[in-house]
């Protein structure tokens, strides 16, 4: 499906509830299906990445149904069944990297397989690591499909290169079924919803600084209740920051601080950003935002606040086209791994509605305020992130632009457009 998107006349207004968080759903998924009992699991995902985790559970013989359109009940054993069929991780990168630390330890062997992008997204990154813990693992040069042959892992001190959550997680579930100890230290600290949720679920682990510590442990089932995504609020946090005349709340976000990178971003730029009744759910923190049309001026982002706003670099970009001064963003190189590669797709893109914006190796520069011309095709390369942030564009830009392949947003959220035809009068 193409998208028409076009100029807002009288801004956002209203307050929306913000729909649950993708990372913690997939974990959520996955760790109750290694607890044994039952678990509860309120307000999951309804987007298809979440959803292809709970596909490759079933597959291993755990038992999950929705009692409502957004609470899954998960029955476990607590040990998984081989699966007889190949588990297809369908675009979500998070199902591949954390399964395969689950996987590696099991007394069966497995096929993960992915779509056309996630079959081209780098896999080394956790082969190496379980390699070093023992584990067997054949792939297509470092990609997707990865044919896993179960052993009985080692705990290992891994010192990873990158801050990515994805690689830390897959080596602590390793190590949940490794002998000894396992331990992974980051660059910088990355998201720890696996940390916070394999706590809440009795597992025997330990953060200290950029170091965190896991021995074997038997999750207990829970309810885990699923805050908002911040990485969907980024979207209505920018819109309603570029678009004139707009100020929205938006309810039940979750604020986890290694993902509030987003947040210190705005506020640096002078955007209007409070944030309203802070509190925890489900080991989490979670709040509400209100935001306002703002002057916006330039900043830097780098360093240790990217793994903190990784996933919002492509929204922050098109901020940054309305905003006053050289906005740069650089040490985020990892950005051309994701679902497509979002330095080049993101520069190329911008550049079409009128964007003044160069790229570099690890991040870009964009010259602003631009008036955004609009009046484009643009192209999606099966990212979901990159659709939504040329529709927050599109809302600023001078003549209508059309998004092809829009459909990509179910990937995370989607109930993407409703959500801002709701805002818009
Ligand atoms: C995720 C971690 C991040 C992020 C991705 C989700 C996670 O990836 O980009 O969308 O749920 O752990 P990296 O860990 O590879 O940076």
């Amino acid at each position: 499906m193409d998208k028409k998107v076009s100029k807002i006349k009288n801004g956002l207004r209203g307050w929306l509830e913000i729909p649950a968080d993708k990372s913690i759903s997939h974990r959520a998924v996955m760790f109750s299906s290694l607890a044994k009992g039952k678990s509860l699991i309120k307000n999951f995902s309804n987007g298809q990445d979440p959803l292809s985790s709970l596909k490759v559970f079933q597959a291993m013989g755990v038992d999950a149904r929705f009692i409502d359109n957004r609470t899954l009940e998960i029955i476990s054993t607590g040990q998984l069944t081989p699966p007889s069929v190949v588990l297809d991780c369908g675009n979500s990168g998070t199902t591949m990297r954390l399964v395969s630390g689950i996987l590696a330890g099991q007394n069966f062997n497995s096929v993960l397989i992915g779509d056309e992008s996630l079959s081209k997204r780098p896999m080394k990154r956790v082969i190496e690591p379980l390699e070093q813990m023992g584990a067997k693992i054949i792939s297509t040069d470092n990609h997707a499909p990865l044919n896993i042959f179960g052993q009985q892992l080692l705990g290992i001190d891994y010192v990873s290169r990158l801050a990515s959550a994805q690689v830390k997680s897959c080596v602590l579930l390793a190590g949940m079924f490794a002998e000894g100890k396992t331990s992974v230290t980051e660059p910088y600290i990355s998201r720890d919803h696996t940390e916070r949720m394999l706590k809440y679920m009795g597992a025997d682990i330990i953060s200290s600084g950029k170091t965190v510590t896991i021995a074997k442990s038997q999750l207990e089932p829970q309810i885990i209740e699923i805050c908002g995504d911040i990485s969907s609020a980024a979207y209505f946090i920018a819109a309603a920051l570029i678009v004139p005349q707009s100020k929205i709340i938006l309810k039940n976000v979750g604020l986890n601080p290694t993902r509030t990178g987003i947040i210190d971003v705005v506020q640096s730029m002078g955007g209007n950003i409070k944030i309203l009744d802070k509190r925890e759910v489900s080991g989490e923190d979670v709040g509400d935002l209100e935001i306002e049309y703002s002057e916006l001026s330039c900043c830097t982002v780098a360093g240790e606040i990217i793994p903190r706003l990784i996933d919002e670099l492509p929204v922050i970009a098109v901020l940054a086209t309305q905003a006053y001064g050289d906005t740069i963003v650089k040490d985020a190189k990892d950005l051309r791994n994701k679902e497509s590669d979002r330095i080049s797709t993101i520069v190329k893109e911008l550049r079409k509605i009128g964007a003044n914006i160069e790229e570099f190796d690890d991040g870009f520069v964009v010259h602003g305020k631009t008036k955004l011309t609009g009046g484009a095709e643009i192209e999606t390369y099966h990212d979901h992130r990159l659709a939504m942030s040329m529709y927050v564009a599109g809302l600023v830009c001078e003549k209508e632009i059309l998004i092809k392949d829009f459909d990509w947003v179910n990937i995370s959220f989607p109930e993407f457009c409703k959500c801002f035809e709701n805002l818009i009068y």
